[in-house]
């Protein structure tokens, strides 16, 4: 028997043999080539004992959030924006500055499958039904492109790191391509991809197979970041290119500032290793995570795993206790990557999700597509490594929703968080942008501001006391 064979059947995964004489030879082969890759980075025991811990993780989770000390973040590690003019202003310049030197790269989380969306290209490519019928992705690079023209010292380009999966990476590769990189050069971006793993049944003591010759496999949750920057050298590359800050966010939200100066100013004005942003979180239930401490260090509280009283609670002003809603933007300083990142990638738990996971079994060669949830996939989160960086080295800045955030979740026709609340997210901040510059905006009217002209809302003097009483415009470079 192969090593490999042998090293699933002592791992009690037998029932992926039971047709092994009933393959050809060549199918033979082709199952243990699979099997050897995914054995080859974590043994299947240890990822069957992964999977029995993250079961009792779960069970434990929503059950001890009573138990121990949740609070929100201390005063030292938390600031609002909000109504701060001066010290945004601060930032700025410092943020701006770390980008002029070339010291700031960005990392995109594109790795997930958008199944709420019920779309089958990537997220980045959804066009959300804007005048001009840009994808997130496009809007991402005309604020990359507009921020380098905002460093006047230099010519930089920043560059940009773009985390895939199996299911996203040739469609996300092949839509920058054919789109020419939206006017960015081809060396700023890199496309790099995350891990799989094995998805189990209910029980979490058998691997599923998708077909008589493979598991079934999906992407290892975005916490799988770290193990990709790892795994794919970029660190190596920031050092290469004089990277010290990198600035991380996700592909679903249309208001994200790429490359954040502000933040980025917030982090190092305060010496923070790692720092995120937050927004008041809207009501007791929303689908966000909350940024606080647990037993006195920083941490993320999933709204999945939240109890109902915890995400209830009120403070003594009657608003509520936990409000820093998560909206996954990172700030990391590189040397925190290169201390930590190594014991990160080993000691992160996983989170289990059961889901309906279209499987093959070899001991009837029966396909089977469940109606209901049939088998658990482990995921990582990425905010999991908080808890490991003191408090005083992380910082959490609270911003302006209206300004930064509205992600784009759910299918069209949905409560929240869809492309209708995208797109008007997006065409009323452009709008309010021509208000402030003093251009007349008929009410009612919503104007779409290309980021390419202005990346956060300068640049617009130009249409001071021209009048926009037509829906449907965009203003371009
Ligand atoms: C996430 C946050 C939640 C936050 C919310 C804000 C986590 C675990 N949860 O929840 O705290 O309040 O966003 O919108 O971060 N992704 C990958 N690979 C994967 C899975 C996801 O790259 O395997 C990427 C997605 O492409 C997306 C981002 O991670 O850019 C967020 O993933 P998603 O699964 O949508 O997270 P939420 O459940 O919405």
């Amino acid at each position: 028997m192969t090593d490999t064979k042998q090293l699933f059947i002592e791992a009690d995964q037998t029932q992926l043999f039971q047709n092994w004489d009933g393959l050809s030879r060549e199918d033979q082969q082709t199952l243990l080539s699979n099997l050897e890759q995914i054995s080859s980075k974590r043994a299947p025991a240890k990822l069957l004992e992964d999977c029995q811990n993250a079961i009792k993780f779960s069970q434990a989770n929503s059950s001890n959030d009573a138990v121990v000390d949740v609070q929100p973040l201390p005063h030292t590690s938390y600031e609002s924006l909000i109504g701060n003019g001066d010290k945004e202003d601060e930032y700025h310049q410092v943020g701006l500055e770390a980008i002029g030197k070339g010291e700031v790269a960005v990392i995109l989380m594109a790795g997930g499958q958008g199944t709420r969306l019920g779309s089958s290209q990537p997220k980045g490519c959804y066009d959300i039904g804007l005048p001009s019928k840009k994808s997130l992705f496009q809007i991402q690079a005309e604020k990359l492109i507009r921020l380098q023209e905002m460093v006047k010292v230099n010519k930089v380009e920043i560059p940009w790191y773009i985390m895939t999966s199996g299911p996203t990476r040739a469609a996300t590769e092949a839509y920058f391509q054919e789109h020419d990189y939206f006017g960015l050069s081809k060396r700023q971006i890199t496309f790099f991809n995350q891990g799989t793993l094995p998805a189990f049944d209910l029980t979490g003591e058998h691997f599923l197979m998708k077909d008589p010759v493979s598991l079934s496999q999906s992407p290892d949750g975005n916490g799988g970041l770290y193990r990709a920057i790892k795994e794919n050298g970029l660190i190596e590359d920031f050092d290469k290119r004089g990277v010290k800050h990198v600035y991380m966010y996700c592909v679903d939200n249309v208001l994200s500032k790429m490359a954040d100066p502000v933040f980025i100013g917030f982090a190092i004005k305060h010496g923070f290793e790692l720092a995120t942003k937050a927004v008041r979180k809207r009501d007791a239930h929303e689908s966000v995570g909350l940024i606080a401490t647990k037993n006195s260090k920083p941490c993320v509280i999933e709204y999945s795993e939240i109890s109902n009283e915890l995400a209830e609670a009120e403070d003594e002003e009657g608003l509520l206790k936990l409000r820093a809603g998560n909206i996954v933007n990172h700030y990391y300083l590189v040397d925190l990557l290169k201390r930590d990142l190594g014991q990160w990638c080993e000691t992160m738990p996983y989170h289990i999700a059961k889901k309906k996971i279209p499987a093959y079994d070899s001991a009837t060669g029966k396909y089977t597509k469940p109606t209901e949830p049939n088998g658990i996939k482990l995921e990582q989160f990425i905010f999991d490594v908080f808890e490991t960086v003191p408090l005083d080295k992380f910082g959490c800045l609270e911003v302006d929703r209206s300004k930064e955030f509205s992600p784009l979740k759910n299918g069209p026709g949905s409560n929240n968080d869809n492309p209708e609340t995208s797109r008007l997210a997006y065409l009323r901040l452009g709008t309010s942008w021509l208000k402030d510059a003093g251009a007349i905006v008929k009410d009612g009217v919503l104007v779409e501001v290309s980021n390419k002209l202005s990346y956060g809302g300068e640049n617009l003097s130009q249409f001071k006391g021209q009048v926009f009483d037509k829906n449907g415009t965009t203003l371009e470079k």
